[in-house]
């Protein structure tokens, strides 16, 4: 019962880059995602519009989406409260992603919020993005443990997905933000996802700080689920997230469904070229 297909979401400018200490130029930026574009990528993440002064990599979104919308690709950018989402909007982004942690402490650390406070900027947010007709990405974070809490259950991750859904998200991404998934949790949660929201589309958001992140995808995947976030090289982390390194490697994930005869539609070859490249630049 594979699926024929699957969807690969890029997340490395974004994900990928926000954790990186080397501040990576703007142009530079925008060779990575031009070359992502023409890999052949629907969707790639490509910035945020978050403090710059919290996340110095991020200060430079307004240029790379004008970028984006010259290249005239769809593309996701990352707003964590109202003021980000008018800056995305005014930037003219087409996709916007919320993000809110099923941890207290993370969610604190994260965005200064509570998750009641945030779930409620959430829903104003959805409201003013669904009025410019914008698509929403619903971003859970620490869906499986916490470095701070530890063990996460099912019942937290619900009670966000929950509101999510009733707010209109178009995709809801399933984080495992500090990377310690394993195969078994995360068939239980997503098929406890698919069964409690059965018209809802999941994304599955690994990090492979175990190395556990390609047998998750499988888990995932045998639970109904076809997107999966990526980033290109594994780069990436979450800086609030100690401990936590990059995202799974987006070309060893294309490889890994190529080889299953799962189709992608990345062109393998020249994903492998952009691989070298974003390694180059950190
Ligand atoms: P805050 O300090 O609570 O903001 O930050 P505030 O509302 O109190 O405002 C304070 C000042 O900041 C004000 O300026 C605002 O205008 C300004 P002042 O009046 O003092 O001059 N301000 C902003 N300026 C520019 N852009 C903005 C913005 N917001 C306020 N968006 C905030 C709240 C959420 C902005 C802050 O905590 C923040 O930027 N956090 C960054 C969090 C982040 O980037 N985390 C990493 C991404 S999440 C992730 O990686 C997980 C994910 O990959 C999924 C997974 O793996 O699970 C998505
Ligand atoms: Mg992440």
């Amino acid at each position: 019962h594979f699926p024929k297909q699957v969807e690969i979401i890029e997340v490395g400018p974004r994900d990928g880059l926000q954790n990186e200490s080397r501040f990576v130029p703007t142009e530079e930026k925008k060779q990575l995602i031009k070359q992502l574009y023409e890999a052949g990528f629907q969707r790639i993440e490509t910035a945020s519009f978050v403090h710059p002064k919290i996340v110095p990599q991020m200060a430079d979104a307004q240029e790379i989406t004008a970028f984006c919308n010259e290249l005239g690709m769809e593309y996701i950018a990352l707003t964590p409260n109202m003021k980000a989402l008018e800056r995305a909007i005014d930037a003219g982004v087409p996709q916007i992603a919320v993000f809110v942690g099923a941890s207290e402490t993370f969610n604190q650390k994260n965005i200064k919020r509570s998750i009641e406070e945030s779930l409620a900027e959430c829903s104003e947010m959805f409201r003013h993005a669904k009025a410019q007709k914008k698509f929403i990405r619903g971003y859970v974070s620490m869906c499986f443990s916490c470095p701070y809490e530890g063990a996460i259950s099912y019942e937290q991750v619900k009670r966000i997905v929950a509101k999510f859904v009733n707010d209109g998200a178009d995709e809801i991404s399933i984080g495992d933000t500090n990377g310690q998934a394993n195969p078994r949790i995360v068939y239980e949660r997503f098929s406890a996802l698919k069964k409690d929201f059965p018209d809802i589309t999941f994304v599955a958001h690994f990090h492979d700080t175990n190395g556990f992140a390609y047998a998750n995808i499988i888990a995932a995947l045998n639970a109904g689920i076809k997107k999966f976030d990526s980033s290109i090289a594994g780069l990436g982390g979450c800086p609030f997230s100690p401990g936590a390194t990059g995202n799974v490697a987006t070309e060893k994930v294309v490889e890994l469904f190529e080889a299953m005869e799962v189709k992608t539609n990345i062109h393998h070859q020249k994903l492998k070229d952009v691989a070298n490249f974003a390694y180059s630049l950190v």
